[in-house]
């Protein structure tokens, strides 16, 4: 019921255009309903009167009300048809606005196929109910009392011979309705099923290819969408019987009706042409007891998709904002972290304490084996996720007591797997700062040591660089990633360090534009190749969610810690390698 409530409240903006729309509807729905009484006079002006004028005139009438009809079917056609657009985008349009807004933590809990299927699928279910449900309930309303106050006034005995079949009609299509219901939530759901395994098939498909996994793959596919054939077939089967099932109780009790009506009329008690007005309510009324069954049916199906999609919309955002809490003025640049704890679940603590301070202006490399929790510090320190203790002082500000964007707009982030929109490459750095000028974006382009590359693409600046930026080296989608943040000027700056190897030159030039882009801001540089930190100004260890150790390279060096081991095992590496080579 709350959610009926919900569902019809998307439609409160619209109630004026609404409004006339269903005005429109009862004057067609009420020469729908008069049209039989004409028929009635005609029919007996005919064949009882025989009276030639009153023909011409009964015709005229009725051409009349059917021109009304057109007129006014087609108008509320046409506005309850476009509210239903309106009301299904702004709602489509909502409901993303409220993804956008969800923090990162809700996308590691969900599959991406499930949310794509909650915007499409479901959305999708919902735009057939929210508006053209309750229309068709008031046209099929006003058919059903109206042609029922009339029969019962034109002839008592007749009606009652309508309206006992009547309850015949709803105890069958209720029974068969609610299985029909069930069965398509089932089908509903496994089909999301199966858009998660070819989204997540789209998204790895080089991983299948490498591993010549293909077949797999549509195994995979093929049982999920034959699970959702399993139920489909259920359903059909009941559904193939449904319709003609109603259709068969509705013209069995017309022919009852044909049957006495006839008697009647051969009797002398009725004329033929209240006979033939009793037929036409008769499929009159009939039409809305058989639709008010499927009416039900589709309403417990659009509610079934509303409640999934609406379950999106009260996800919390967690990290909830008030509007009150302050901007964050411009950054400084000192950063404190005291006592941070925090943990993805329950059961795991992942960072366990960790104090370290950052001077403003100056280099911190974070290092310590996989899985120490670099890159959740790094997430923390973005604000994707809350800490369960402890706190972020940016220039002595808690973190967590500021405005998010007015806090995020100053940070900027290298990640170690760079992520580009499928669009142009101008696109990519200009997301960063969507009014600059060409000649920034250029500017960025050259601090990042990209501008040469780019200008050597087909297209330059105008090059698409294909879904996820695949049509680009993993070198150049950094340079572009580093363009990014340069043209974003963030005061604090976080470099997760790409692992993949690069080849010597390449490294050197971004090695050249991440230097470029850490000058003058507090950076934290996530390091997997001790050599690019020897300079930063301070070291910290982190193992095992805990800060081991802190201070210069040499100072660390000198400790024989864990430090001085990652080095030398690095070091040893690399002398492996150089003699292999
Ligand atoms: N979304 C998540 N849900 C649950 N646990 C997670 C999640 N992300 C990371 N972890 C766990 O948190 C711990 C720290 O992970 P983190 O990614 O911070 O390590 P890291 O120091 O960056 O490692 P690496 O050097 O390999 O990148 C790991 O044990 C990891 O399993
Ligand atoms: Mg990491």
């Amino acid at each position: 019921m709350k959610n009926v409530k919900r569902l019809f409240s998307l439609l409160l903006p619209h109630r004026t255009v609404l409004l006339t729309a269903s005005l429109f509807l009862l004057i067609a729905s009420g020469t729908n309903l008069m049209l039989p009484l004409l028929v009635k006079q005609l029919v007996d002006v005919v064949m009882v009167k025989k009276n030639l004028d009153m023909l011409n005139e009964y015709t005229g009438y009725i051409a009349l009300l059917l021109m009304i009809q057109l007129v006014f079917s087609s108008l509320n056609n046409y506005l309850f048809d476009r509210t239903e657009k309106r009301v299904v985008t702004d709602f489509r349009k909502t409901v993303f606005g409220h993804l956008q807004s969800l923090p990162i933590s809700y996308y590691i809990k969900n599959r991406t196929g499930e949310i794509v299927s909650r915007l499409t699928n479901d959305v999708a279910k919902i735009e057939n109910v929210v508006v053209d449900l309750p229309a068709t309930a008031l046209q099929q309303s006003v058919r059903l009392i109206g042609g029922v106050v009339i029969v019962v006034y034109m002839n008592w005995k007749l009606s009652f011979m309508i309206l006992a079949l009547a309850p015949v009609l709803v105890v069958f299509a209720k029974t068969f309705g609610k299985k029909l219901r069930l069965l398509s939530k089932e089908i509903q759901d496994k089909l999301a099923v199966s858009t998660t395994v070819l989204e997540e098939n789209i998204s790895c498909i080089q991983v299948v290819k490498s591993f010549v996994r293909e077949h797999l793959e549509y195994d995979r596919f093929s049982d999920a969408v034959e699970q959702s054939f399993i139920s489909a077939k259920k359903r059909v089967l009941i559904s193939s019987f449904f319709g003609p099932g109603i259709g068969f109780i509705a013209f069995g009790a017309s022919l009852v009706l044909i049957w006495y009506g006839g008697r009647e009329v051969i009797l002398g008690a009725i004329t033929p042409g209240e006979l033939i007005a009793f037929i036409l309510y008769a499929t009159i009324i009939a039409g809305p007891m058989g639709s008010f069954a499927r009416m039900f049916t589709r309403l417990q199906e659009g509610l079934g998709a509303s409640e999934k999609v609406f379950g999106i919309l009260d996800t919390p955002n967690e990290i909830l904002e008030d509007p009150e809490s302050p901007i964050m003025p411009p950054i400084k640049g000192k950063v404190e972290v005291c006592d941070l704890r925090f943990s993805y679940r329950d059961d795991r603590e992942v960072l366990k304490g960790i104090s370290f301070i950052a001077e403003p202006g100056t280099m911190t490399a974070l290092v310590g084996p996989s899985g120490a929790g670099k890159s959740t510090l790094a997430n923390l320190l973005q604000r994707f996720h809350k800490p369960q203790s402890g706190e972020i002082l940016i220039d002595g500000i808690d973190s967590q007591t500021v405005q998010l964007a007015s806090y995020r707009n100053q940070i900027g982030m290298v990640p170690q797997e760079t992520l580009l929109f499928g669009g142009k490459i101008d696109e990519n750095i200009r997301y960063a700062k969507p009014d600059a000028t060409q000649k920034e974006i250029e500017e960025a382009a050259k601090a990042a040591n990209a501008h040469e590359f780019i200008l050597a693409c087909p297209e330059g600046y105008q090059t698409i660089v294909g879904e996820k930026g695949i049509k680009l080296s993993a070198g150049q989608r950094q340079r572009i990633a580093i363009a990014r943040a340069i043209l974003k000027n963030p005061n604090i700056l976080i470099l997760d360090e790409a692992t993949s190897a690069l080849d010597n030159e390449s490294e050197a030039l971004i090695q050249e534009a991440l230097e470029r882009l850490m000058e003058n801001r507090t950076s934290f540089v996530i390091a997997h190749r001790l050599s690019t930190i020897h300079n930063a100004d301070n070291i910290v260890v982190m193992d095992d969610g805990k800060v081991v150790e802190t201070g210069s390279h040499a100072q660390l060096l000198e400790k024989k810690g864990l430090y001085h081991y990652l080095y030398t095992l690095k070091q040893l590496e690399t002398e492996k390698e150089t003699k292999s080579v």
